[in-house]
C-alpha cells in the first residue's frame, strides 16, 4: 500500500473507536459530540476485518469542520494512515476550513502535531486545559466555600430557574449581543444546558435575576468537565465565578468523591488564564497547554490547474 494512499470509508462510532479509544476518552468525546448538535463525520481505515485508523469531525456553528478525534493503531503508525484520513475528511469538506484543537502530551513527542504540522497547519496557543486533583474535589471544598460566598443573593439549579428569570437572562443576552457586549462564545448557558447535567449545572441569582451560572456535564463516571462559569455583574469576574465553580465541584464531590474536573479556558480569556496561573499551584490544578491548528479551505478545480499541495 503507497503511503497517504489508504482507502477510506464512512462508518459508526463504535465501528472507528473499537480496540482504539479507551472508555474514559469514548464517554469524553461522545460528550463533545452531544455538545455539537450535528451529525458527526467518521471515517476509517479498516485493515485485516478491523480497524487500523479512524477520524471523527463535526460541523462548526461558523461554517467550517472541526476535527475532534484523530487516532492510528499504534503497530499501524507511521504508514500513511493517519494523512490519509485527514485527506479524506477535508476531501469530503472541501469548501470549508478544518480545525482541530489538542492538548500537547507532556513528556513524549507531540505526533499529532507533527501530522498537522506536515499537513500543512501552524500550530498556535489556544489557552489551558485545568485539571483539579481528586484529593481537592474530595475534602477542601466545604472551607473554600465557607471563605469564599457569592457577594449577595442565591445559589440554585439552573433547571429549577423560574421561566421569568429565564426570560429576563435570554433578554439580557440578546442585549448584550446586540450591544456588542456578548458573552464570549461557548459559555451561553441555554445552548450549554442540553448537554450538561442538572444534578451539577447552577444558576447564581440576586433578587430574582440571574448574575451568573455554572454549567458542567459527566464525561466519566468519575470526571466532570466544566463548559462555562460566568459572572455578569460589571467588575471582577473571578470574584464571581469562584463561589459558582466551588459549589459545582461540591456537588460533583458529593457524588463522585475521587473524582477529577478539568475545563478549558481559551487564550483570548486574559484575565482568566493569569488568575488561574496565579492560583494553580495552591489548589493543586494541573496546567497543561492547548493547541490549535486549522487547514485552510481546499481548491476544488481539476488537478491540472492546481498548484501541488504541500
Ligand atoms: C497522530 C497519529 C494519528 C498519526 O498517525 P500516522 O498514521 O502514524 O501518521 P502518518 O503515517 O500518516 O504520518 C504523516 C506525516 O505526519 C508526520 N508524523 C506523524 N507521526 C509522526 C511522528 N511520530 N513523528 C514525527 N512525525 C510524524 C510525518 O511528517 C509523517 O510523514 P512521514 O512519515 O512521511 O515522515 C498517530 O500517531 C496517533 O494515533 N496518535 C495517538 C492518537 C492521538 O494523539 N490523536 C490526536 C488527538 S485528537
Amino acid at each position: 500500500m503507497g503511503k497517504d494512499m489508504w482507502p477510506t470509508s464512512f462508518c459508526r462510532l463504535e465501528q472507528a473507536w473499537s480496540g482504539l479509544v479507551p472508555p474514559g476518552l469514548a464517554a469524553t468525546l461522545r460528550h463533545r459530540l452531544a455538545l455539537s448538535g450535528a451529525p458527526p463525520m467518521v471515517l476509517r481505515v479498516a485493515f485485516l476485518g478491523g480497524t487500523a485508523g479512524a477520524a471523527v469531525a463535526v460541523p462548526q456553528a461558523g461554517g467550517g469542520v472541526e476535527l475532534i478525534w484523530l487516532g492510528v493503531r499504534a503497530s499501524l503508525r507511521r504508514r500513511g494512515i493517519g494523512a490519509s484520513l485527514l485527506r479524506a475528511v477535508r476531501t469530503t469538506v472541501p469548501a470549508r476550513p478544518l480545525e482541530t484543537r489538542w492538548n500537547p502530551p507532556e513528556e513524549q513527542p507531540d505526533h499529532f502535531g507533527a501530522l498537522m504540522a506536515s499537513a500543512g497547519a501552524v500550530a498556535r496557543p489556544a489557552g489551558l486545559v485545568v485539571s483539579l486533583s481528586p484529593t481537592l474535589a474530595s475534602h477542601q471544598l466545604a472551607a473554600l466555600q465557607a471563605r469564599l460566598p457569592p457577594a449577595q443573593g442565591e445559589l440554585c439549579d439552573w433547571a429549577a430557574l423560574k421561566p421569568a428569570a429565564r426570560a429576563a437572562l435570554r433578554q439580557a443576552l440578546d442585549r448584550a449581543a446586540l450591544d456588542q457586549g456578548a458573552i464570549p462564545s461557548g459559555l451561553d448557558p441555554f445552548m450549554l444546558a442540553p448537554a450538561c447535567a442538572p444534578e451539577l449545572s447552577l444558576a447564581w441569582l440576586v433578587e430574582g435575576q440571574v448574575q451568573g451560572w455554572a454549567m458542567a456535564a459527566w464525561t466519566a463516571p468519575d470526571r466532570v468537565w466544566v463548559h462555562a462559569v460566568y459572572g455578569l455583574a460589571p467588575g471582577r469576574r473571578a470574584r464571581q465565578s469562584l463561589p459558582l465553580l466551588i459549589a459545582l465541584l461540591r456537588r460533583q464531590a458529593m457524588r463522585a468523591p475521587e473524582g477529577r474536573c478539568g475545563w478549558e479556558t481559551p487564550d483570548h480569556q486574559v484575565a482568566m488564564l493569569r488568575f488561574i496561573r496565579r492560583r494553580a499551584v495552591a489548589t493543586g490544578a494541573r496546567l497543561m497547554p492547548r493547541l490549535q491548528a486549522r487547514l485552510e479551505p481546499w481548491e476544488m478545480s481539476p488537478p491540472s490547474l492546481t498548484t501541488p499541495r504541500a
